[in-house]
Protein backbone atom coordinates (compact mmCIF):
# COMPACT_ATOMS: atom_id res chain seq x y z
CA UNK A 1 0.00 0.00 0.00
CA UNK A 2 1.32 3.01 -0.95
CA UNK A 3 0.08 5.32 1.89
CA UNK A 4 2.26 8.30 1.07
CA UNK A 5 -0.10 9.11 -1.99
CA UNK A 6 -2.97 8.64 -0.23
CA UNK A 7 -5.23 12.19 -0.77
CA UNK A 8 -1.95 13.88 -2.42
CA UNK A 9 -2.57 16.50 -5.18
CA UNK A 10 0.14 16.38 -7.13
CA UNK A 11 0.58 19.42 -10.21
CA UNK A 12 2.42 18.73 -13.27
CA UNK A 13 2.39 17.07 -16.45
CA UNK A 14 1.21 13.81 -16.33
CA UNK A 15 3.60 12.79 -18.63
CA UNK A 16 6.47 13.11 -15.92
CA UNK A 17 4.42 12.74 -12.71
CA UNK A 18 3.15 9.50 -13.63
CA UNK A 19 6.75 7.74 -14.04
CA UNK A 20 7.46 8.71 -10.68
CA UNK A 21 4.61 6.13 -9.89
CA UNK A 22 5.18 3.00 -9.15
CA UNK A 23 3.88 -0.02 -11.64
CA UNK A 24 0.76 -1.63 -10.63
CA UNK A 25 -0.10 0.88 -8.02
CA UNK A 26 -3.51 2.49 -9.13
CA UNK A 27 -6.67 0.87 -7.71
CA UNK A 28 -8.81 3.20 -10.36
CA UNK A 29 -8.49 6.06 -12.34
CA UNK A 30 -10.97 8.96 -13.08
CA UNK A 31 -10.31 11.33 -15.98
CA UNK A 32 -10.95 14.05 -18.50
CA UNK A 33 -8.56 14.51 -20.59
CA UNK A 34 -8.32 18.30 -22.25
CA UNK A 35 -11.20 18.37 -25.17
CA UNK A 36 -7.89 18.97 -27.98
CA UNK A 37 -8.26 22.28 -28.83
CA UNK A 38 -11.84 23.52 -27.96
CA UNK A 39 -10.62 25.41 -24.92
CA UNK A 40 -7.72 27.63 -24.08
CA UNK A 41 -6.16 25.45 -21.47
CA UNK A 42 -4.11 23.51 -24.05
CA UNK A 43 -3.57 23.70 -27.67
CA UNK A 44 -2.23 21.25 -29.87
CA UNK A 45 -0.59 21.49 -33.19
CA UNK A 46 -3.33 19.27 -35.17
CA UNK A 47 -6.04 16.61 -33.81
CA UNK A 48 -3.27 13.34 -34.84
CA UNK A 49 -1.14 15.05 -32.42
CA UNK A 50 -3.65 15.03 -29.37
CA UNK A 51 -4.46 11.75 -30.15
CA UNK A 52 -0.71 10.72 -29.54
CA UNK A 53 -0.87 12.63 -26.42
CA UNK A 54 -4.01 10.70 -25.09
CA UNK A 55 -2.21 7.24 -25.75
CA UNK A 56 0.77 8.21 -24.52
CA UNK A 57 -1.18 9.36 -21.35
CA UNK A 58 -3.14 6.00 -21.33
CA UNK A 59 -0.50 3.51 -21.80
CA UNK A 60 1.48 5.49 -19.13
CA UNK A 61 -1.42 4.77 -16.80
CA UNK A 62 -1.91 1.12 -18.08
CA UNK A 63 1.51 0.67 -16.93
CA UNK A 64 0.48 2.02 -13.04
CA UNK A 65 -2.49 -0.17 -12.99
CA UNK A 66 -3.00 -2.93 -11.08
CA UNK A 67 -4.44 -5.88 -12.67
CA UNK A 68 -7.89 -5.78 -13.49
CA UNK A 69 -8.73 -2.56 -12.00
CA UNK A 70 -10.27 0.61 -13.94
CA UNK A 71 -10.24 3.06 -16.11
CA UNK A 72 -13.09 5.77 -16.40
CA UNK A 73 -12.58 8.55 -19.32
CA UNK A 74 -14.77 11.75 -19.55
CA UNK A 75 -14.89 12.59 -23.07
CA UNK A 76 -17.40 14.02 -26.20
CA UNK A 77 -16.60 14.93 -29.65
CA UNK A 78 -15.82 18.29 -29.50
CA UNK A 79 -16.37 21.23 -32.03
CA UNK A 80 -13.11 23.36 -33.16
CA UNK A 81 -15.07 26.78 -34.49
CA UNK A 82 -14.43 28.12 -37.83
CA UNK A 83 -11.99 30.23 -38.94
CA UNK A 84 -13.87 32.38 -41.30
CA UNK A 85 -17.72 32.17 -42.81
CA UNK A 86 -16.16 30.63 -45.71
CA UNK A 87 -14.88 27.92 -43.56
CA UNK A 88 -17.01 25.24 -41.50
CA UNK A 89 -16.39 24.48 -38.15
CA UNK A 90 -14.68 20.89 -37.39
CA UNK A 91 -16.54 17.92 -35.37
CA UNK A 92 -13.89 15.65 -33.67
CA UNK A 93 -15.37 12.29 -32.47
CA UNK A 94 -12.84 12.09 -29.66
CA UNK A 95 -14.28 9.16 -27.87
CA UNK A 96 -14.61 6.73 -31.12
CA UNK A 97 -11.09 7.40 -31.70
CA UNK A 98 -9.96 7.13 -28.46
CA UNK A 99 -11.85 3.72 -28.29
CA UNK A 100 -9.35 1.75 -30.33
CA UNK A 101 -6.36 3.51 -28.69
CA UNK A 102 -7.36 2.40 -24.99
CA UNK A 103 -7.94 -1.33 -26.38
CA UNK A 104 -4.57 -1.67 -28.47
CA UNK A 105 -2.68 -0.75 -25.12
CA UNK A 106 -4.50 -3.70 -23.40
CA UNK A 107 -7.93 -2.01 -21.81
CA UNK A 108 -10.78 -3.91 -21.83
CA UNK A 109 -13.87 -2.25 -23.11
CA UNK A 110 -16.41 -2.81 -20.32
CA UNK A 111 -19.11 -0.04 -20.47
CA UNK A 112 -20.21 3.30 -21.88
CA UNK A 113 -22.21 5.45 -19.31
CA UNK A 114 -23.80 8.70 -20.57
CA UNK A 115 -23.92 11.54 -18.64
CA UNK A 116 -26.73 13.62 -19.63
CA UNK A 117 -26.81 17.52 -19.08
CA UNK A 118 -30.27 19.71 -19.05
CA UNK A 119 -30.85 21.42 -22.51
CA UNK A 120 -30.60 25.21 -20.66
CA UNK A 121 -26.82 24.60 -19.30
CA UNK A 122 -25.41 23.25 -22.94
CA UNK A 123 -23.69 25.33 -25.87
CA UNK A 124 -26.85 26.51 -28.14
CA UNK A 125 -26.26 25.35 -32.02
CA UNK A 126 -30.05 26.26 -33.16
CA UNK A 127 -29.54 29.61 -33.76
CA UNK A 128 -29.06 29.78 -37.64
CA UNK A 129 -31.01 26.52 -37.88
CA UNK A 130 -33.96 27.83 -36.20
CA UNK A 131 -34.74 30.36 -38.93
CA UNK A 132 -33.71 28.74 -42.07
CA UNK A 133 -35.23 24.70 -41.41
CA UNK A 134 -32.30 23.86 -43.75
CA UNK A 135 -32.57 19.86 -43.50
CA UNK A 136 -28.80 19.10 -43.76
CA UNK A 137 -27.41 21.50 -41.87
CA UNK A 138 -29.52 20.18 -38.58
CA UNK A 139 -27.10 20.52 -35.52
CA UNK A 140 -28.66 19.20 -32.12
CA UNK A 141 -27.70 20.64 -28.88
CA UNK A 142 -25.16 18.44 -27.27
CA UNK A 143 -26.34 17.12 -23.67
CA UNK A 144 -24.44 14.53 -23.37
CA UNK A 145 -20.66 13.37 -22.70
CA UNK A 146 -19.29 9.70 -22.43
CA UNK A 147 -18.12 7.90 -19.47
CA UNK A 148 -16.01 5.65 -21.34
CA UNK A 149 -15.31 2.66 -18.97
CA UNK A 150 -12.53 -0.14 -19.43
CA UNK A 151 -10.66 -2.68 -17.11
CA UNK A 152 -6.88 -3.86 -17.54
CA UNK A 153 -7.02 -6.66 -19.34
CA UNK A 154 -7.24 -9.87 -16.85
CA UNK A 155 -8.64 -13.42 -16.82
CA UNK A 156 -9.23 -13.28 -13.67
CA UNK A 157 -13.07 -12.44 -12.58
CA UNK A 158 -14.25 -9.01 -10.19
CA UNK A 159 -14.53 -11.95 -7.34
CA UNK A 160 -10.50 -12.13 -7.88
CA UNK A 161 -10.11 -8.19 -7.08
CA UNK A 162 -12.51 -8.27 -4.22
CA UNK A 163 -10.72 -11.03 -2.44
CA UNK A 164 -7.80 -9.21 -2.21
CA UNK A 165 -9.46 -7.04 0.46
CA UNK A 166 -10.52 -8.20 4.20
CA UNK A 167 -13.99 -8.59 5.27
CA UNK A 168 -14.32 -5.53 6.73
CA UNK A 169 -13.44 -3.68 3.61
CA UNK A 170 -15.42 -5.51 1.16
CA UNK A 171 -18.52 -5.02 3.52
CA UNK A 172 -18.17 -0.91 3.79
CA UNK A 173 -17.92 -0.72 0.35
CA UNK A 174 -20.85 -1.97 -0.84
CA UNK A 175 -22.65 0.03 -3.23
CA UNK A 176 -25.87 1.71 -0.94
CA UNK A 177 -29.14 1.59 -1.91
CA UNK A 178 -30.81 4.13 -4.50
CA UNK A 179 -27.60 3.57 -6.86
CA UNK A 180 -28.34 4.20 -10.35
CA UNK A 181 -29.27 1.51 -12.55
CA UNK A 182 -28.62 2.46 -15.74
CA UNK A 183 -26.44 3.92 -17.99
CA UNK A 184 -28.21 7.58 -18.31
CA UNK A 185 -26.42 10.04 -15.75
CA UNK A 186 -28.82 12.83 -15.42
CA UNK A 187 -26.47 15.65 -13.94
CA UNK A 188 -25.88 19.06 -13.20
CA UNK A 189 -22.84 20.73 -14.91
CA UNK A 190 -20.69 22.20 -12.12
CA UNK A 191 -19.69 25.56 -13.64
CA UNK A 192 -16.73 27.73 -11.94
CA UNK A 193 -15.28 30.91 -12.01
CA UNK A 194 -11.37 29.17 -12.62
CA UNK A 195 -12.01 26.63 -14.52
CA UNK A 196 -14.23 25.98 -17.33
CA UNK A 197 -14.32 21.95 -16.87
CA UNK A 198 -14.75 20.63 -13.50
CA UNK A 199 -16.43 17.87 -12.71
CA UNK A 200 -19.38 17.82 -10.86
CA UNK A 201 -19.30 15.96 -6.97
CA UNK A 202 -22.14 13.43 -7.88
CA UNK A 203 -20.14 12.16 -11.06
CA UNK A 204 -16.80 11.95 -9.15
CA UNK A 205 -19.12 10.39 -6.10
CA UNK A 206 -20.34 7.47 -8.23
CA UNK A 207 -17.49 6.30 -10.09
CA UNK A 208 -15.36 5.86 -6.79
CA UNK A 209 -18.29 4.31 -5.13
CA UNK A 210 -19.12 2.17 -8.45
CA UNK A 211 -15.58 1.15 -9.19
CA UNK A 212 -13.26 1.20 -6.16
CA UNK A 213 -13.07 -0.37 -2.86
C1 LIG B 1 -11.27 18.86 -19.49
S1 LIG B 1 -10.30 19.47 -18.14
C2 LIG B 1 -10.81 18.39 -16.89
C3 LIG B 1 -10.84 18.97 -15.52
C4 LIG B 1 -11.43 17.99 -14.53
N1 LIG B 1 -12.78 17.67 -14.92
C5 LIG B 1 -11.42 18.53 -13.13
O1 LIG B 1 -12.48 18.68 -12.51
O2 LIG B 1 -10.32 18.79 -12.64
C6 LIG B 1 -8.68 18.90 -18.59
C7 LIG B 1 -7.59 19.28 -17.61
O3 LIG B 1 -6.36 18.67 -18.01
C8 LIG B 1 -5.28 19.56 -17.70
N2 LIG B 1 -4.12 19.17 -18.54
C9 LIG B 1 -3.91 19.39 -19.86
N3 LIG B 1 -2.73 18.86 -20.26
C10 LIG B 1 -2.16 18.30 -19.16
C11 LIG B 1 -0.93 17.60 -18.92
N4 LIG B 1 -0.06 17.38 -19.91
N5 LIG B 1 -0.68 17.17 -17.66
C12 LIG B 1 -1.58 17.36 -16.66
N6 LIG B 1 -2.76 18.01 -16.82
C13 LIG B 1 -3.04 18.48 -18.06
C14 LIG B 1 -5.86 20.93 -18.03
O4 LIG B 1 -5.15 21.94 -17.35
C15 LIG B 1 -7.30 20.79 -17.52
O5 LIG B 1 -7.38 21.19 -16.18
Amino acid sequence: MLCYLKNVVVLGDVRNTLKEIPDESFHLTFTSPPYYNARDYSIYPSYKSYLSFLKEVFKLTHDKTKEGRFLIVNTSPVIVARISRQHSSKRHPIPFDLHHALTAIGWEFIDDIVWVKPEASVKNRNAGFLQHRKPLAYKPNARTEYLMVYRKQTDKLIDWNIKQYDWQTVQSSKVADNYESSNVWEIDPTFNKVHSAVFPFELCKRVIEYYSL
